[in-house]
């Protein structure tokens, strides 16, 4: 009887002992709410947080995102990018041992865009390495040209973009155009253009070249009119690898430049030193080589070394150490930036 009532006694000791799982949450420094929270989960689960103050467990399961059936999977890939990015990638069954890697790379990218993950996903297959894929979705190249046309945002002033998939309003004049000599008559720019030029020129000069201008600021009709002339001896096909449609020419923005030298016709300004010069140099006067030899998939031009755009020095710099094009760096960088 003596021995019965011993062995009660300590069971009941025991029992008083033993403490339950959100005391010894408690004690291992979870907050109530956290509490609250991992007594949700299932016991497995639960127990997962009993040997250590687990902050990165902690950070999956009070994700709004969170749904406890995917718990391994988001354990497996948490940090390999935007927690964001992982809970929709693993909600959404996406994310795999085949392509996180992948995945991983483009988020690091310099040229990840936030937002166009199901693009980047959609297209990664189709191209042989990740930086052609990044650049053709950033560009949008991925839809045919001319096709989902947005109007241009004005707003972004020296950085706005024009191109196929961008276009300016048929009564969209910069309110800031400047008379400026050209090579055969005065021609109008926007000022801080044409500040720009002068300085560029001026450099130029030193290097023993005089760059005159052949073409500025061009208004929509202007451009509608020269659009429809290459029209009557030309496929539109082909009048699109060398001529902006209406409203989708930079000429209208006040922004770009066709330069060559006094007398050159600008299709055999590539033959002279003066283009190679200007392609070394324009970057450090805000310039850039608008349609660049190597990019006609991007731009959808064929190269014209003497169409040159004024971006400022900064967005000119980033864009010559890049490589990249100014449609990708607008979308990179400039666009919600
Ligand atoms: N030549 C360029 C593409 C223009 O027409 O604006």
């Amino acid at each position: 009887m003596r021995k019965i009532s011993f062995i009660l006694l300590i069971l009941i000791l025991l029992c008083a002992c033993a403490k339950t799982t959100d005391q010894v949450l408690e004690e291992m420094g979870y907050s109530l709410d956290e509490i609250d929270l991992i007594m949700t989960l299932s016991e497995e689960n639960q127990n997962r947080f009993l040997d250590t103050y687990d902050e990165k467990l902690l950070g999956i399961v009070t994700n709004p995102s969170f749904k406890e059936e995917n718990l391994d999977t988001y354990l497996k890939y948490y940090g390999e990018m935007d927690d964001e990015l992982i809970f929709d990638f693993v909600n959404r069954d996406i994310i795999n041992d085949n392509n996180h890697l992948q995945l991983k790379e483009i988020y690091e990218s310099p040229y990840y865009v936030s937002g166009n993950e199901d693009l980047y996903f959609q297209y990664l297959g189709e191209y042989d390495d990740i930086r052609t894929m990044m650049e053709i979705v950033n560009t949008k190249r991925y839809l045919p040209l001319y096709e989902n046309v947005e109007v241009s945002d004005t707003s972004y002033d020296y950085l706005l973009l024009v191109n196929k998939y961008y276009q300016l309003p048929s009564d969209y004049e910069p309110d800031d155009l400047v008379d400026i000599e050209g090579a055969r008559h005065t021609v109008q720019i926007r000022s801080v253009v044409k500040d720009a030029f002068e300085e560029l020129n001026k450099s130029a000069n030193e290097a023993g070249y005089n760059l005159v201008i052949y073409s500025a600021y061009r208004s929509y009709a202007y451009q509608e009119g020269l659009y429809n002339k290459y029209l009557l001896t030309d496929s539109m096909e082909n009048v699109d690898t060398y001529s902006a449609r209406p409203g989708h020419s930079e000429h209208q923005s006040g922004l770009c430049l066709d330069v060559s030298l006094p007398g050159v016709d600008i299709d055999n300004f590539y033959m002279t030193e003066a283009s190679k010069w200007l392609a070394e140099n324009c970057y450090d006067y805000g310039f850039i080589i608008r349609y660049e030899e190597g990019k006609e998939d991007i731009t959808g031009y064929q190269a014209e070394p003497w169409q040159i755009r004024y971006v400022g020095k900064d967005a000119s710099k980033k864009i010559q150490e890049m490589g990249i094009t100014f449609d990708e760096y607008w979308e990179c960088f400039v666009r919600n930036d």
